[in-house]
């Protein structure tokens, strides 16, 4: 099993996770990401995930296994 989530005190809002997985993100209304609620476990990791975690600049994205 896999936690997705985004450190909210890392995100800039460059929007680079939503363009890799739009699946798995979406945006507060300030524009900053976070991972809805049903996303935030996922047994199997797509490639477009390790996508977002990849390209985000800031680091934010966070990928743990649980
Ligand atoms: Fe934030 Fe990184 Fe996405 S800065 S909006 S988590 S690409």
């Amino acid at each position: 099993m896999y936690r997705i989530s985004v450190d909210s005190s890392r995100c800039q809002g460059h929007a680079r996770c939503m363009a890799f997985a739009p699946e798995a993100f979406d945006f507060d209304d300030e524009g900053y990401a976070f991972v809805p609620d049903g996303m935030a476990e996922t047994a199997e990791l797509s490639e477009s995930i390790r996508r977002a975690e990849a390209n985000c600049p800031e680091r934010a994205v966070k990928i743990e296994e649980a």
